[in-house]
């Protein structure tokens, strides 16, 4: 499990009272590679990230088993900005930029945990921005105000700054313009080849499984089925139900 860059091992999560929301869940992200993961709403896709971050008690669920380690160290009692330290981060669903600060601010706010000195955090930065041509622009406006293609690269870029091994991104895809998804998907695709292992939640299981080597496929808490990109973009089955409906829902509404 330690040349893993993320593994899961029968991951268990309930929100209150409320039905299993991930039941016996077990995965891998092996070191260099970008897995999808995939599956309807609902699936539980992103409790899973909420359990691997750290994030799950904020939205009021708790583990009731299994275990999360990342780079080889276990991670599951750790609090969310422990995890950073070990060399996780995650741009979250519905890209949560923090709408009031500068996108400046947000980057800088997603170094803080590695608390850089001066030179270095900016060094960081040019580093991350190289990925963002866009975002030097922009550096003194207002995130709220940035178009939702802007945002999520936003919020990629600030998961960047932490200098992360391994990224989680919940379906960075989602409401963008087919043209903004594409440039999501090549930053990924650069992100990953300068060596960040990346967990990739989408809806969009075309684009994903067009940049993944793995994918895994999420239905009721539980994994219904995993294999190669290749294998699965050949299945017929999961062409129908997942690469047959209309990929970018709402395309158009944000720019
Ligand atoms: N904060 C929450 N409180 C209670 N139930 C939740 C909460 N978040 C998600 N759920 C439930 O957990 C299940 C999995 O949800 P989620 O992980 O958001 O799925 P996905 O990201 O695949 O759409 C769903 O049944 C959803 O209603
Ligand atoms: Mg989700």
């Amino acid at each position: 499990m330690s040349d893993c860059a993320l593994a899961v091992h029968d991951l268990s999560v309930r929100y209150g009272a409320a039905a299993t929301a991930l039941d016996g869940l077990t995965l891998e992200v092996p070191r260099g590679e970008i897995v999808a993961l995939l599956g309807p709403n609902g699936a539980g896709k992103s409790t899973l990230m909420r359990a691997v971050s750290g994030l799950l008690p904020v939205h009021g669920g708790s583990l009731t088993s299994g275990r999360v380690e990342v780079l080889g160290t276990d991670v599951t009692r750790l609090r969310p900005s422990g995890r950073v330290r070990v060399g996780l981060a995650q741009a979250l669903e519905g890209r949560q930029v923090f709408p009031e600060l500068t996108v400046a601010e947000n980057l800088a706010a997603g170094g803080y945990v590695r608390r850089y000195r001066k030179a270095e955090a900016r060094e960081v930065r040019e580093r991350v921005l190289h990925h963002f041509p866009r975002l030097q622009d922009l550096m003194d406006r207002q995130a709220g105000y940035l178009s939702g293609g802007e945002q999520q690269m936003l919020a990629i870029g600030r998961a960047m700054m932490s200098q992360p091994s391994v990224l989680l991104l919940d379906e960075p895809s989602l409401g963008l313009a087919p043209k903004i998804v594409e440039t999501v998907r090549d930053v990924i695709l650069d992100i990953n080849r300068e060596g960040t292992s990346i967990l990739l939640v989408e809806q969009n299981a075309a684009m994903a499984l067009s940049i993944a080597q793995h994918g895994y496929i999420l239905e009721g808490g539980r994994v219904v089925r995993e294999g190669s990109a290749a294998e699965l973009r050949a299945d017929d089955d999961i062409v129908s139900l997942y690469l047959g409906v209309a990929p970018v829902e709402g395309a158009g509404q944000h720019g």
